[in-house]
């Protein structure tokens, strides 16, 4: 749970950025590989296409490019940066993808690492950074969300492979004497219900000499039970947005957004009504980009605010939900 109260520093919301890889895959032609229509997906998830990242497009090349974007609409130079956060499941180095992003930002002064949580990660990552921003450690930061499944769909799976994308999207924060914009968040995981969304390794056993075996690593692809983490969502988001409200003293009919991961056009629906959210603040780009896990809410926010629909000030209750499971939300004003 957020304690606010505590933090000697408030959090401002200085820039966006995002990235989109140039190929796009249409519900038309994935029905040329599995057993679909453009008609069952978009009814049924609300996606039309998705963008698909080519070689020449890691997640270190599209997680770049948007905290570049990011970085210049807050008019940083990279030496001024502290601390770059890199949301990603699907990092080009098990290692850590994010320092790549901070050498080829210059951003020389910088600690730079990644963090994991799926679709929660960009969620968990400004949680994360906000931290060290309101307790004085670093000024300047940059929350990267990037994630490139389209490497391990199972693209023969109907019941999976029309839901996700590639994309990345970045926010730089800045820690502020007199504002705070970051007014509270909630953070949830349930390794229970792990079993219902995995990216697992499938090691194979390997021996390197006489009777001693290692666990080669290797990773199978998606499996997920769709029904169960459609019901999951639909039941824990609306909850956990709720109680966050509570918690801060809000009324859903203050929020001017619902910036929600974009998983599932019903999923969005479902969510907003069960807030008394209406349809018409419910930020949605799923129809062009599908899932892209921790992606979406960044890129999803950084569109809205390039096109002028998010505003200074605006009042934005946001929710990361999906494997692990884990699950969150939080309330800040864009600026
Ligand atoms: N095209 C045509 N028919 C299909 C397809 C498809 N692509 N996929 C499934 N079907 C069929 C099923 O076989 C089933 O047929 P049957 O009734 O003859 O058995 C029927 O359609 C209904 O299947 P359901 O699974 O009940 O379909 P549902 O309405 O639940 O939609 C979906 C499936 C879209 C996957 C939905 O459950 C969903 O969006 N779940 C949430 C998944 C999600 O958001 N995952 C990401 C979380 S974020 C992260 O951390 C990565």
């Amino acid at each position: 749970m957020g304690e606010t109260n505590l933090s000697q520093f408030g959090i401002t919301f200085k820039g966006s950025g995002s990235y989109i890889p140039k190929q796009i895959l249409t519900n038309e032609d994935l029905s040329r590989i599995v057993d679909t229509s453009d008609k069952w997906i978009k009814t049924r998830t609300g996606i039309s296409k998705r963008r698909i990242s080519s070689i020449h497009e890691s997640v270190c090349q599209m997680g770049y490019e948007a905290a570049l974007r990011a970085m210049e609409m807050a008019n940083w130079s990279p030496d001024t940066i502290d601390l770059i956060l890199l949301a990603t499941s699907t990092p080009n180095d098990l290692f850590g993808s994010a320092p790549r992003i901070q050498s080829k930002l210059g951003a020389k002064n910088a600690t730079a690492f990644d963090l994991t949580a799926a679709c929660s990660g960009f969620l968990f990552s400004l949680i994360t950074g906000a931290q060290y921003l309101q307790n004085g450690s670093f000024k300047r930061a940059l929350i990267i969300g990037a994630d490139q499944l389209s490497s391990y769909v199972n693209w023969l799976d109907r019941g999976s492979c029309i839901l996700f994308g590639d994309g990345a999207g970045a926010l730089a924060i800045e820690a502020s004497d007199d504002i705070n914009n970051f007014y509270g968040f909630q953070m949830k995981t349930d390794g229970e219900r792990g079993g219902f969304l995995n990216l697992s390794v499938c090691g194979s056993e390997e021996e390197i000499i006489d009777d001693i075996k290692v666990n080669k690593g290797k990773f199978s692809n998606i499996t997920m039970n769709g029904q169960e983490v459609y019901k999951f969502a639909v039941r824990e988001v609306p909850i956990v947005i709720d109680n966050l409200l509570k918690q801060l003293n809000y009324n859903s009919s203050e929020v001017d957004w619902l910036l929600l991961h974009q998983a599932n056009q019903r999923i969005l629906d479902a969510v907003g009504e069960r807030l008394n959210i209406p349809k018409e603040k419910v930020l949605s780009n799923l129809n062009n980009y599908g899932n892209t896990s921790a992606g979406t809410i960044p890129l999803m926010l950084d569109e809205s605010i390039r096109n002028k629909k998010v505003k200074q000030n605006d009042l934005i209750a946001t929710s990361g939900f999906g494997a692990g499971l884990s699950w969150g939300a939080a309330l800040f004003r864009w600026g």
